[in-house]
């Protein structure tokens, strides 16, 4: 263990993650499927992936449908769900003990790192210092993934930040609801990454970001679209008209995605 890695528990569910790896294949389809140079040996690294691997599993075989030789290793740091995770090891899936220091072996590199539901344990002043070391495992136009979800993953923010020469870039927020608790901006205040998690309050960038979208939700339900699918879509194109760089694209819309790279990146 680091300074920085601390233990917590291991909740995690079949599924949770699952909205998340249906965004990637349709997004990052060539940083997940190239295979030049360093890339054949290019990880995705599920870092502290629980109790069990089933996000692991569920995340290697979805990725696996665009690059059927991806490498995927699972990191705990807890020994114990590291040995139990090796019943589901094969050729091309490592289960290994380690932290923000990620256990790799030479010659492997990392083209996505994801550590979602893990910082909760940490402080909020501890997570810039987290995200550049675990940056530096990735290779260029890599990409770290590192957010929350509720427990059966209905609701999902995440930071992407996307490895770039001069360091990590926080190149956006992506929200995802599945509307099975209806939908309002408000339900994802409490599922922020955890350097945003107490700041979307006055005077916060993010709490405007809010109020920006509350505003177009607002307005949506006010011209008819009540139906929690309806006022998500209307109210993205709402805040897309206030907001600069809300992505529109049907596709992420349909299904309850809101991407949103502001030019710049994202605050700190
Ligand atoms: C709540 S579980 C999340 C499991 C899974 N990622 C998910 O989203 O369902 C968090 C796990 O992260 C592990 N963990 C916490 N800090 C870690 C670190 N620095 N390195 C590796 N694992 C860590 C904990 O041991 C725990 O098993």
């Amino acid at each position: 263990m680091t300074s920085l890695d601390r233990k917590t528990r291991g909740r995690t569910a079949h599924g949770r993650l699952q909205a998340l790896d249906v965004y990637l294949v349709h997004r990052e389809r060539e940083l997940l499927a190239r295979d030049e140079g360093a890339w054949a040996r290019a990880a995705f690294v599920d870092l502290g992936f629980g109790e069990h691997p089933w996000t692991t599993l569920d995340s290697a075989e979805a990725f696996r449908a665009l690059n059927p030789r991806l490498p995927v290793v699972g990191v705990e740091l807890e020994a114990a769900r590291v040995e139990s995770a090796q019943a589901h090891a094969d050729a091309l899936t490592d289960f290994r003990q380690g932290g923000f220091d990620l256990p790799l072996r030479p010659g492997e590199s990392v083209r996505l790192l994801r550590a979602m539901n893990l910082l909760r344990g940490y402080r909020p002043e501890e997570v810039p210092g987290i995200h550049r070391q675990l940056g530096q495992a990735l290779l260029d136009g890599g990409l770290l993934i590192e957010g929350s979800t509720d427990t059966p993953g209905a609701v999902l923010v995440a930071h992407l930040l996307r490895r770039v020469p001069e360091g990590l870039s926080r190149e956006a927020l992506l929200f995802h609801t599945d509307f099975s608790r209806g939908f309002a901006p408000v339900l994802f205040r409490d599922w922020m990454p955890r350097d945003f998690r107490r700041r979307v309050k006055p005077g916060e960038p993010i709490h405007a970001f809010f109020s920006d979208w509350t505003a177009a939700w607002q307005e949506a339900r006010a011209a008819g679209h009540e139906a929690p699918p309806e006022a998500f879509r209307h109210s993205v194109l709402g805040l897309a008209s206030r907001v600069e760089g809300v992505t529109t694209e049907p596709w992420l819309l349909d299904r309850g995605y809101l991407l949103w790279n502001p030019p710049g990146g994202i605050f700190q």
